[in-house]
């Protein structure tokens, strides 16, 4: 009898649940994972601030539909399609005459974006989404034409961050991958397996101007050759914790944490080449646009903004874009106190001559 009772149990699997009124992990927020049935639950964490769980805020969208100006019979791209806020917006303006193009990388989220819009009636009649990088900007333009507008919203959306099995977050343990498409090229956890002093170091400041990028740099090459493996997120975070330890006790906790944050965001960049992408669509943008075409891209990181900033004032100089955005807007006061993760964003635009 007790064996029987047993076996029920170790067969039948709970949902996780609430522990308590606070759930912590992404999987005890089943509630914010089912907007559909769970709305008041999703208004309420969105009300203090924060993203909830399996969704992304798309940020500037104000800014962004100001500026882009798109009407209808337009044909456009939406580079980084995410959870398809910003394309939701930007098919609203279209009002199903011309058409959207909309890129992710992402094969895990993709799926699920473009399920939830054709749940809104966006088919394929007015909307194509393609799982390809923004990089590949002339593939699209082959098949559609020059473009009178483009969006990039740049690097990861909350639902990546979010998601621990992503390993993109410091903060809860998962594997180390950081990849934005998991089936293609090297997790973090491999890149780092052979990476020597110098490059490790390099990539820090390099891309997230690390400054404590030595310390961490030498103490993570160490680590590995003693045979310590550094496989997932929080086996990193510890490694980068004892590099630090001798830091003064009053700010080492925040140091930690800021050094922690700054080593996956170089990380990220790396294992997805994300400045080089860049680099090749902002390459590509001049030849994509149509004449009075225009582009808006948000970023998210000062290394991102500056490769924007340089090649719009580059063709600008060149008489290829007629006007560019003098410096860069930034969200207001009230979206960052409403979506803090609003706060680092940058945007900037360019028009085709
Ligand atoms: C900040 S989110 C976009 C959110 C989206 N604008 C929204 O409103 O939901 C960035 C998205 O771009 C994707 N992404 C990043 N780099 C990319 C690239 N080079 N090509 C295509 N997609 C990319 C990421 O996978 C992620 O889904």
């Amino acid at each position: 009898m007790n064996n029987q009772k047993n076996n029920k149990e170790t067969t039948h699997k709970r949902r996780v649940r609430y522990k308590g009124t606070h759930p912590r992990t992404f999987k005890e927020k089943y509630k914010e994972l089912n907007p559909d049935k769970y709305a008041d639950t999703v208004e309420r964490v969105m009300q203090k601030g924060n993203t909830p769980a399996g969704m992304h805020r798309s940020i500037c969208v104000d800014e962004i539909l100001d500026f882009l100006k798109v009407t209808p019979g337009q044909i456009g791209l939406d580079g980084t399609l995410g959870y398809g806020g910003h394309t939701q917006e930007l098919l609203k303006c279209l009002d199903f005459k011309g058409h959207l193009y909309a890129t992710d990388v992402d094969p895990i989220e993709l799926p699920r974006t473009k399920e939830r819009l054709e749940k809104l009636g966006y088919g394929s009649d007015i909307l194509t989404i393609k799982h390809m990088n923004f990089s590949k900007i002339d593939q699209i333009v082959s098949e559609a034409g020059p473009l009178d507008f483009v969006l990039a919203d740049l690097g990861v959306s909350s639902m990546q961050i979010d998601n621990p099995d992503r390993g993109f977050s410091y903060k809860n343990e998962g594997p180390l991958d950081l990849r934005l498409n998991p089936n293609k090229g090297i997790s973090a956890a491999e890149r780092i397996k052979n990476i020597t002093k110098d490059e490790l170091e390099g990539m820090l400041w390099e891309n997230s101007d690390e400054p404590h990028a030595n310390v961490i740099s030498r103490t993570i090459v160490n680590e590995i050759k003693k045979g310590k493996t550094i496989d997932t997120t929080t086996e990193l975070r510890d490694v980068i914790a004892y590099a630090l330890r001798s830091l003064p006790a009053d700010t080492r906790d925040e140091e930690i944490k800021k050094s922690s944050m700054r080593t996956f965001q170089a990380l990220r960049i790396d294992v997805n080449s994300e400045f080089e992408v860049l680099y090749e669509f902002l390459e590509k943008l001049p030849t994509s646009l149509a004449k009075g075409g225009r582009v808006a891209i948000l970023s998210f990181h000062s290394g991102e903004d500056r490769l924007v900033k340089k090649s719009f004032q580059r063709y600008y100089r060149e008489g290829i874009y007629s006007e560019i955005s003098p410096t860069a807007i930034r969200p207001s006061a009230e979206e960052c106190n409403a979506n803090s993760r609003a706060r680092s964003a940058k945007l900037r635009w360019a028009i085709k001559a």
